[in-house]
């Protein structure tokens, strides 16, 4: 009988390991433990399946001390049990999503190669590698994919640009500093079907014309850092990366570089600096990467949604992914469901769902069991979104015309005892932390920032200081070199917009 117990660290970090090593004991030779990647519910971790008759059953949250109990009540069978969820390919959050970047994870043994082959992994790359590097790069702007990391760049578009590029070596780079709060999408796949993500850069490889890669991975990451390497080892070992990649004579070598913990290093150009061994200082645009990269040599960045996304649409054809979605959001986003909400976790579908849908509906509202205020979308440089706005629909352009970002698909939810001017000040805080420091609008803006928002809550001239709040708000958008600075007012703004009175109450009081 073969049982799965997650091997992800959002599972590991709450006992699967143990878990694991009491079903061994307990059960012995009666099972095949599987250690899979996680299915993304994560209130359920450490969540344990069974293979029945009638598919997989899941049971969570499983405590190792209640083992021998679950053992005792026929969980080798699938037998019902006050923590058994039923099939779990019936399960609502599972049967609603539209996987097609984590159509695997969860599912297997991220490591396994054997498993990989079996749920389609290499397809993609085997198509792609019987084609015109023109024409997997016309497959791709054809299926709509835009850049997961945030921005929605047109992922063909970009690429074209690298093909066109003169210059020799070229680089396929993959941004995984993953460093947006409540986002944890890229280190769940990186965890649970490394494979995919080597798949998507090899492809990008022979499209662009690159013959290296590099998976930039932020330090917080350790388990992600082993897996990938691992993963890499092993499709050397199986000719999946190398002088001569399955057979076809393209040269691919693939590394894996781990930041130090610098927020600005998401940044593609810091982290290509990162990349080349320097301080990770925002270079200024143009040159774009895809001309001017990695040592100066054209260079696709992508982050590792948009990377591990290619291999289906190769797979199945641009046109089954660009068929998903909504105007020019095309495809599926890999949401994540984090902050003060009842079920928390990845939640793949196409763009076009709304965000009550994804909040109240999947989310089931906040877990202390209060009122929704707000719900920060997109990361630490996200807006604020008040419920009134929860029929938004997940599409870059809808986010955009409502002074908001979808960013890399991240949602923190908040219940009704925040403090909005608190969170404004965190967000100034933060940029005040991170910034790296090489334009003045960011730099100093931010602590002015931090200085003017503590004179509003403090009563100090509100009205003027408000104004001055305002102005410093507008001066950070339209003059800083990148971003990090750029975006920083959001958060502050959609504060002030939706809750202005949070920033007078103390004052008042
Ligand atoms: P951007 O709009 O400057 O660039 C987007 C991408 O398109 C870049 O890779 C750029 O090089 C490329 N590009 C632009 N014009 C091009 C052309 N003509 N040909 C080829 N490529 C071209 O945005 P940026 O500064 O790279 O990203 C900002 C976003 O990052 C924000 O919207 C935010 O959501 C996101 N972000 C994500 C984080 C995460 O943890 N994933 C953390 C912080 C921010
Ligand atoms: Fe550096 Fe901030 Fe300027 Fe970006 S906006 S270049 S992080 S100082």
């Amino acid at each position: 009988i073969t049982v799965y117990v997650p091997r992800d660290s959002a599972a590991t970090s709450v006992g699967a390991d143990e878990v694991a090593a009491a079903l061994q004991r307990e059960a012995g030779d009666r099972i095949r433990l599987v250690r899979n990647g996680s299915r993304g519910m994560l209130w359920l971790e450490p969540f344990v399946e069974v293979e029945t008759d009638r598919g997989r059953v899941g049971y969570g949250p499983v405590t190792a001390a209640a083992v021998p109990g679950l053992l005792a009540a026929g969980l080798l069978d699938g037998a019902d049990h006050e923590l058994c969820q039923g099939p779990v390919d019936e399960l609502p959050w599972m049967r609603d999503q539209q996987r097609l970047c984590f159509a695997r994870v969860g599912l297997t043994d991220p490591l396994s190669t054997t498993e990989y082959e079996a749920n389609g992994g290499l397809a993609g790359l085997r198509r792609a590698l019987r084609m015109e590097p023109a024409d997997v790069v016309a497959e791709v702007t054809e299926s709509g994919l835009r850049g997961r990391g945030g921005a929605g760049f047109p992922a063909g578009i970009k690429w074209n640009t690298v093909l066109k590029a003169a210059g020799s070596p070229k680089f396929v780079c993959c941004n995984a500093d993953e460093g947006d709060s409540g986002t944890f999408a890229d280190r769940m796949l990186m965890e649970g079907d490394p494979f995919c993500l080597i798949e998507g850069m090899t492809i990008a490889a022979h499209a662009v014309g690159a013959s290296e890669g590099y998976v930039y991975i932020r330090s917080e990451y350790p388990d992600a850092v082993r897996t990938l390497r691992r993963a890499i080892d092993i499709a050397y070992a199986h000719g999946w990366l190398g002088e001569n990649v399955l057979g076809s004579g393209l040269r691919f070598d693939l590394f894996v570089r781990v930041g130090a913990g610098a927020y600005i290093c998401g940044e593609e150009t810091s982290m290509l600096e990162s990349l080349e061994g320097k301080r990770g200082m925002v270079r200024a645009k143009p040159p774009i990467p895809a001309i001017t990269g990695l040592f100066g040599k054209p260079t696709i960045v992508n982050n590792v949604l948009t990377l591990a996304s290619v291999p289906t649409i190769l797979a199945r054809g641009a046109q089954v992914y660009a068929d998903l979605g909504v105007e020019r959001s095309r495809g599926t986003q890999v949401f994540q469901l984090a902050g003060n909400v009842a079920r928390g976790g990845v939640f793949e579908t196409a763009f076009g769902i709304t965000l009550g849908e994804l909040v109240n509906g999947y989310g089931g509202g906040t877990r202390t069991g209060r009122p929704v205020r707000a719900v920060q979308v997109g990361g630490p440089l996200g807006s604020y979104v008040p419920p009134e706005q929860f029929d938004l629909p997940m599409d870059y352009e809808a986010f955009a015309a409502a002074d908001a970002m979808l960013g890399h698909g991240g949602v923190v939810v908040f219940d009704d005892t925040v403090d909005m001017a608190h969170m404004a000040r965190f967000a100034m805080e933060f940029c005040a932390e991170e910034s790296c420091g090489k334009c003045t609008p960011c730099r100093v803006g931010a602590v002015r920032g931090v200085e003017v928002i503590d004179k509003i809550t403090g009563g100090q001239d509100p009205d003027g200081n408000l104004a001055l709040l305002n102005d410093l708000c507008e001066l950070m958008t339209d003059g800083s070199l990148c971003a990090m600075g750029g975006l920083t007012p959001n958060p502050v703004r959609s504060a002030l917009a939706h809750f202005p009175e949070d920033f007078t109450r103390k004052a008042a009081n």
